[in-house]
């Protein structure tokens, strides 16, 4: 374990789902771990199409050429104390496409007390322009006041619940907005986990009112580390908490992948992701790639196959056939084929 989470002696039901609420009404209905919620879809927050992340190679392309993409995602710490070219650049896009502020910093998993430092300088910048939502991970970055800047799993149980459960609805009262949390991908897991992430996600989301940031990618990437069924995991979480799509690529080092987002999506993630759009109607898709970066209209091209792919028309018609409907081998086989 990472760290010794305390327990805060919060009710929980015979389910185990939360007894939390928010000041501001953020907090949701309480759950049983099996029940399905109906409610909107993607919370009420608009579906944005297809976007890209705002990165600092294509600052001279994006000031010169009109971008082929519906809406840019933004690294929320790259952007809050900067006054020069970046946040020029920033305003320049955000005049003319929606923006999602996704963060890296909050830490939501820490021990360490929430650090309204920063929640401060992320609802500033949130202010100034005005994103459709704020997105972040559900991992811990630091502890003891240091950030490692890295994306740590968390040992999935009722005591990280309630930990997580109570700091999500905090930073949800201060920015006065639902905080919409991405699955991380990960390498290891704890002898002190007793919940699958879907089942921890779902249970977050009914305790907080949380939203979900759906890494298609992570969910696959996990699946192969940890041989669990990406299907299952798709089934099972809140299809209607699910307000964003991130798409990405990884690197197979053949006993396991690392999410590394360094080069195109691959096949088994483009069936996992129609499955995904399937599950939930669809929303907001955003591509990664923070590595090696092509020329931005290799990105375009790259985000563009899942409008084209995987858009509407096509979604709609192979919803009505189940024989069309792809299949995703398991994992397991599909690594064996990559390696091979
Ligand atoms: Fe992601």
């Amino acid at each position: 374990m990472p760290c010794r989470l305390p327990s805060p002696g919060k009710p929980v039901t015979a389910t185990g789902a939360l007894v939390v609420a928010g000041e501001h009404g953020y907090a949701a209905e309480m759950s049983s771990r099996t029940t399905p919620m109906t409610s909107t879809p993607r919370m009420g927050l608009p579906h944005l199409g297809y976007g890209v992340g705002l990165r600092t190679p294509h600052f001279g392309y994006l000031l010169q050429n009109q971008a082929q993409v519906d809406w840019f995602e933004i690294i929320s710490e790259n952007f809050m104390d900067s006054r020069g070219r970046p946040r020029a650049v920033l305003n320049h896009i955000a005049e003319r496409y929606p923006i999602v502020m996704h963060g890296v910093s909050l830490s939501i998993g820490s021990t360490d007390p929430l650090d309204f430092d920063y929640l401060r300088r992320l609802k500033q910048l949130a202010d100034e322009i005005h994103p459709a939502w704020i997105s972040d991970h559900l991992c811990w970055t630091g502890v003891a006041g240091l950030n490692n800047h890295d994306l740590l799993p968390l040992p999935l149980n009722d005591d990280t619940l309630q930990h997580v459960a109570q700091r999500v609805i905090a930073v949800q009262d201060f920015l006065e907005r639902p905080l919409i949390l991405e699955n991380p991908s990960s390498y290891v897991t704890f002898a002190a986990s007793t919940l699958p992430e879907w089942e921890f996600l779902s249970e977050l989301t009914a305790a907080t009112g949380c939203g979900l940031l759906l890494d298609v990618n992570n969910v696959y990437v996990s699946s192969v580390n940890h041989e669990f069924d990406p299907l299952e995991y798709l089934q099972k979480i809140p299809a209607d908490r699910v307000v964003q799509f991130h798409l990405a690529g990884h690197t197979n080092c053949g006993t396991h992948l690392i999410d590394t987002h360094d080069g195109p999506v691959i096949d088994p993630v483009w069936q996992l992701y129609h499955r995904a759009k399937e599950r939930t109607g669809g929303c907001a898709t955003l591509l990664e790639w923070d590595a090696r970066i092509p020329e931005f209209p290799v990105m375009e091209a790259e985000i563009n196959k899942a409008r084209e792919t995987f858009g509407v028309g096509r979604l709609d018609q192979s919803e009505t056939d189940e024989t069309h409907r792809p299949s995703v081998p398991h994992p397991a086989v599909l690594v064996t084929a990559e390696v091979e």
